[in-house]
């Protein structure tokens, strides 16, 4: 059996359509709307293929309308970014993913899969750092031989006890200093971790063509082009702290 699995496409269309593998069975960890221009073709890509597909931080608060405020980083992009998005989403889009689950385990190839976008203890917001000794407290208790997360678009993979944990990844909003579309693929149990090129200036162009501040644009494009935030209040890493992805 082999499964895509992929997560925090984060709307763009572009770096989804640069993934070209075949697969049994596509798991969808959350996150498809906001930051990017393709909100409603993301949704509509992920309806049509994933098999089974898990709430995000991000699709929960485009939903639910979740109150913002960001003054810098990507909380800042999360609140420029959500009217274009919830413009863009039919209500049939909004009902799907209201109605994903924060949490989903099922059974494939005879292996147990947890999928949960952030941690088992708070699926859609806790930020976990990529190593094991953040992880193993969070995995107490957990009953799975696959645990898979998103959320931190920080793609890793590694074991702890019987079971292996995996982020695939961003594919649409990478922050790890490499641009490339990420995902995974796990094939009789083994994990492949991917990278594809895309078509970033198709991306950057749809964002110009966003209804959104002028600031937000060159921030967005600076994160597709570098694969983190190069300028402006960043250090430099692309990285905010703790802060939900
Ligand atoms: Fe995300």
């Amino acid at each position: 059996m082999r499964i895509l699995v992929v997560a925090d496409i984060h709307a763009n269309r572009a770096a989804l359509d640069a993934i070209s593998e075949p697969h049994d069975v596509c798991l969808c960890l959350g996150d498809t709307v906001e930051y990017g221009p393709n909100p409603a073709a993301c949704v509509d890509w992920v309806q049509q293929h994933a098999d089974h597909s898990v709430r995000g931080n991000h699709d929960h608060g485009v939903v639910q309308n979740v109150d913002l405020f960001g003054v810098g980083g990507f909380r800042y992009l999360t609140m420029v970014t959500r009217p274009p998005t919830l413009a863009a989403l039919t209500p049939s889009h909004r009902r799907y993913l209201a109605s994903r689950p924060t949490t989903q385990m099922l059974t494939l190839g005879g292996k147990r899969f947890l999928l949960v976008h952030a941690t088992p203890r708070d699926p859609l917001d806790e930020y976990t750092p990529s190593d094991r000794k953040a992880w193993e407290p969070r995995l107490v208790g957990v009953k799975a031989d696959f645990v898979l997360v998103g959320h931190t678009h920080q793609q890793f993979t590694f074991e702890i006890g019987t079971t292996t944990l995996l982020n695939p990844g961003s594919v649409g909003l990478p922050r790890d200093g490499d641009p490339r579309a990420r995902y995974a693929i796990i094939e009789d149990g083994v994990v492949q971790l991917k990278q594809v090129e895309y078509a970033i200036p198709e991306t950057t162009a749809g964002v110009e063509a966003m209804e959104i501040d002028p600031r937000a644009k060159a921030m967005l494009a600076d994160v597709y082009r570098h694969g983190k935030y190069m300028n402006g209040n960043g250090n430099g890493n692309g990285q905010y702290g703790p802060e939900p992805s």
